[in-house]
């Protein structure tokens, strides 16, 4: 056998455990399909050495073709070989992987109502299980709803008690939900038993203080209302919204749209009313919720109700005040920020 023919024979040879070296490091399909087509493919290594055959003598062709034949079967059946394998090896660690059945679930986070929503919500929902209709009013008023129908002309000193965002000379941000007594009055002839929630705007920053907050309104007017009635019904309101059986106290107080007016106060909610020594009440055992009053005939006067058949009490407190007293909260702000870790204990 001349010694060209025998090289091809040995190089032939060669490739196959060169391709087998060479699929043992591979651990990819992909990989291995790519390095079979390096091989047998048009232009592969085995192609290659194929087109030698013709500088052979005729003879001895057919025994090359022969060991090429073998070289092309021994990489086709390597090839799958090693791709068993491979999915042989995968199984095996798929079985092996240890499942701790005994986990909790990830569950998606779910989301709630805001705190000042459900806040707003129950506060609401204690005063219509006593009868009150829900009323609304818009947030930019006009000076004549939130001041003058109320009793605070533009000269009048208690326009400083609220310091007000004007939108233009006669229109304001309301500074209280009192304007919906205004608005509801105007609309509806008596008796009227509502409670108006809703959003509130002053120039005022502080940690128990913010630009923009919520008030709730309430206002009933019938014939022989007394102020017995307001207090029984913010005493209920209390016991209810606190779950506790506090006790309520009104401080005479000034409010332009009642006459006698009141600051409500209730026992503290910390100290249970034995102030001495606590903090949050500062020693008095009560804290301040609102004011309140019987309406001042000037304001029944304004919406042309009859002043002599009819009187009535209102009063006004502060949600987020609610929420801050209840929960312990001792910072406005932690209501607007939208942090979510505050947000969620609610
Ligand atoms: N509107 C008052 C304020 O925001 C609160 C208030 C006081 C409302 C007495 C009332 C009331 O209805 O009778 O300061």
């Amino acid at each position: 056998m001349p010694s060209s023919t025998f090289l091809l024979i040995r190089e032939l040879a060669e490739l196959e455990s060169a391709f087998r070296a060479e699929v043992a490091s591979l651990a990819t399909e992909q990989e291995i399909r790519a390095a079979q087509a390096r091989y047998l493919g048009k232009k592969g290594r085995v192609s290659e050495l194929m087109k030698q055959m013709g500088r052979l003598p005729a003879e001895e062709r057919p025994q090359v073709g022969e060991v090429a034949n073998r070289t092309k079967n021994g990489i086709e059946a390597e090839t799958e070989r090693r791709l068993c394998e491979l999915r042989e090896l995968a199984r095996k660690q798929d079985l092996e992987r240890q499942v701790d059945v005994t986990l909790p679930g990830r569950c998606e986070p779910v989301g709630h109502l805001h705190i000042l929503t459900k806040v707003r919500r129950e506060i609401v929902a204690i005063f219509a299980e006593l009868g009150f209709e829900v009323a609304f009013g818009p947030q930019v008023e006009t000076d004549f709803h939130n001041f003058e129908a109320l009793g605070i002309p533009k000269d009048h000193p208690a326009r400083d008690m609220q310091d007000t965002f004007y939108v233009a000379d006669d229109v304001v941000l309301r500074t209280h939900t009192s304007p919906v007594q205004i608005r509801t009055m105007l609309s509806k002839a008596p008796p009227v038993k509502i409670v108006a929630p809703g959003a509130v705007y002053r120039k005022d920053d502080d940690p128990t203080h913010s630009p923009m907050f919520q008030q709730i309104e309430g206002l009933l007017v019938d014939e022989d209302v007394r102020m017995s009635d307001l207090k029984g019904v913010l005493l209920h309101f209390v016991r209810r919204f606190f779950g506790r059986d506090l006790g309520i106290r009104f401080r005479p107080s000034y409010f332009p749209f009642v006459e006698p007016g009141a600051e409500v106060d209730m026992q503290c909610t910390f100290c249970g009313g034995r102030g001495a020594g606590c903090r949050v009440c500062k020693g008095t055992g009560f804290l301040e919720i609102g004011g309140a009053g019987m309406v001042d005939p000037v304001v029944l006067k304004q919406v042309n109700y009859d002043a002599e058949k009819f009187n009535g009490f209102a009063f006004g407190m502060g949600i987020e005040r609610m929420a801050m007293l209840r929960h312990g909260i001792n910072d406005i702000k932690l209501f607007y920020e939208g942090n979510l870790r505050f947000l969620e204990q609610f």
